[in-house]
């Protein structure tokens, strides 16, 4: 059906009114400024915010209404828009009258038919409720990671107190554990893992009897078999423990070989976790290196000579590589 004149003004004043009804009754502030920042249209929303009718804002800037401090941000806002011509999301303060809170606003650009920017169009968000909680959100959880620290360092302090000679040792397999990962590139989520499981890798010898432990000559095979049970050990400790279970996963396997050699299951190459294999590294250097009650320490070069001679065969290349960059070229230290 073709639309007369007549008719077509009509659905234009209708189509008009319902705009004008649908941004008056939306709970967001909507607003539209000219190239100066000056108010050109507020919705009701925005006005009752302000304790004035929509029309008498008409030619007010932000300095007519908030505070110097926030009217010059909404202003650097505003030209932002209208000199790059795209829109931008800001989260700031707003404060009419009685109120302080947060929002969330989109500023856009209103442009002619040629394509020039004639104005700013505006839409803000009140967001202090979602802020308040994220906030709130972010203490809980900073509680909860400082608990559970201290109930891995009381774990940790348990260990060690049971077996001196671990005393010292997790410390710096940590310390070493964490720097091949960063040096690999491992992300934040799998170094916190492995920082957490390098503190608790040798849990499982609780369960094995201190004069084992501290034998000062070597071990016979049943003896040692005692010793082959704690990742084992320490994986039941901690498996259950939904959060701890990646953690228990690399506990479980830092005494597996990439050559199937290992224990407790002989697990080869990619069977076993890149987190597993980097602790084995850490593991064997620092052990290597610090003195027991069967045997004096080890020199740091005839220990990264153990793991040179064994990269690819007992030890992940790629994690000894990173090894021997890290103390050759880097100058690691444990101190
Ligand atoms: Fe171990």
């Amino acid at each position: 059906m073709k639309l007369t004149k007549e008719t077509a003004l009509k659905k234009l004043k209708i189509d008009k009114e319902f705009y004008e009804n649908l941004i008056h009754h939306l709970p967001e502030k909507v607003f539209y400024k000219d190239i100066k920042s000056r108010y050109i249209m507020i919705n009701r929303s925005f006005a009752d915010d302000l304790g004035i009718k929509p029309d008498k804002i008409i030619g007010k800037t932000d300095l007519d209404i908030f505070p110097r401090r926030i009217a010059e941000k909404y202003r650097k806002d505003d030209r932002d828009v209208l000199r790059t011509g795209k829109p931008k999301k800001i989260i700031e303060p707003y404060c009419p009258p009685g109120k302080k809170c947060i929002v969330e606003c989109i500023k856009a650009p209103v442009k002619d038919k040629k394509g020039k920017v004639i104005g700013v169009l505006g839409m803000a968000y009140d967001i202090t409720e979602k802020v308040n909680l994220i906030k709130k959100l972010q203490k809980t959880l900073q509680k909860f990671r400082q608990t559970f620290n201290d109930i891995i360092k009381a774990i940790v302090d348990i260990i060690e107190t049971r077996d001196p000679y671990t005393s010292g040792h997790q410390r710096n397999t940590v310390k070493l554990a964490c720097a091949i990962a960063k040096e690999m590139g491992l992300s934040k989520r799998q170094i916190d893992n492995l920082k957490i499981a390098a503190s608790l890798h040798d849990l499982g010898k609780i369960f094995i009897p201190m004069d084992i432990l501290n034998k000062p000559s070597k071990l016979n095979d049943i003896e040692f078999g005692f010793i082959k049970t704690h990742p084992c050990n320490g994986y039941k400790l901690l498996s259950d423990i939904k959060l701890l279970a990646p953690i228990a996963k690399i506990i479980y396997q830092h005494h597996e070989r990439i050559n199937g050699t290992g224990y407790p299951e002989g697990k080869k190459n990619g069977e076993i976790s890149l987190e597993a294999r980097i602790l084995a590294v850490a593991d064997v250097i620092e052990a290597m290196t610090s003195h027991r009650p069967y045997r004096p320490a080890h020199s740091l070069e005839e220990a990264l000579g153990e793991i040179e001679k064994n990269a690819g065969v007992l030890y992940d290349r790629k994690v000894v590589k990173a090894t021997l960059k890290l103390f050759r070229k880097k100058h690691f230290s444990f101190k």
